[in-house]
């Protein structure tokens, strides 16, 4: 059933331990993924799954003198792994869990068991060959966002 509104008042009011599975995917701030995870997590049943998105570099991984002083923005390439991620997500999701998490390309997934929160172990992905002429028009198109976004100024 789609209920469409803003997560902090929308969360509370569903059923706790309710959902075999709960995706994270809305603001990236620290202060409003603290409270998406916090929402969430006790609307996940045991053994379900607590997942969302945009989690490309761990808390352990990033450079943090830089972190704290890039909190505020969305996505900043960590200068100590030179990759993309989203500072916001990255402390929260870390100081959340207090662990490392399981994750796949920016894709995070932790399992609610009776003693805490534990990895996730999924079967390998099968690699799926896209068509040579799909794959140049997406190049294309992320070449084009990766622009959009180093000029409206999300990207440096
Ligand atoms: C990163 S996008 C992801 C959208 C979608 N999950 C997807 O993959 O296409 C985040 C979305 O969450 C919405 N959003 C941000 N803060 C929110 C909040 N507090 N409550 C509900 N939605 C929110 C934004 O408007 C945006 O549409």
């Amino acid at each position: 059933m789609p209920l469409r509104g803003e997560s902090g008042k929308l969360l509370p009011l569903l059923a706790q331990k309710g959902f075999d599975i709960v995706f994270v995917d809305g603001n990236h701030s620290y202060e409003a993924v603290l409270k998406d995870l916090s929402n969430s997590a006790p609307l996940v049943a045991e053994d379900g799954i607590l997942c969302g998105d945009d989690l490309e570099i761990q808390i352990d991984e990033m450079d943090p003198v830089f972190n704290k002083e890039n909190i505020d923005r969305d996505f900043v390439k960590d200068p100590k792994t030179e990759r993309f991620y989203h500072p916001g997500v990255t402390v929260a999701v870390g100081e959340f869990f207090g662990c490392k998490l399981s994750t796949w390309e920016g894709f995070w997934a932790m399992r609610k068991t009776s003693s805490g929160w534990a990895q996730v172990d999924l079967p390998a992905a099968q690699r799926y060959q896209v068509p040579s002429h799909l794959a140049d028009s997406l190049l294309k198109i992320t070449g084009a966002m990766i622009e959009h976004m180093r000029v409206r100024n999300f990207i440096s």
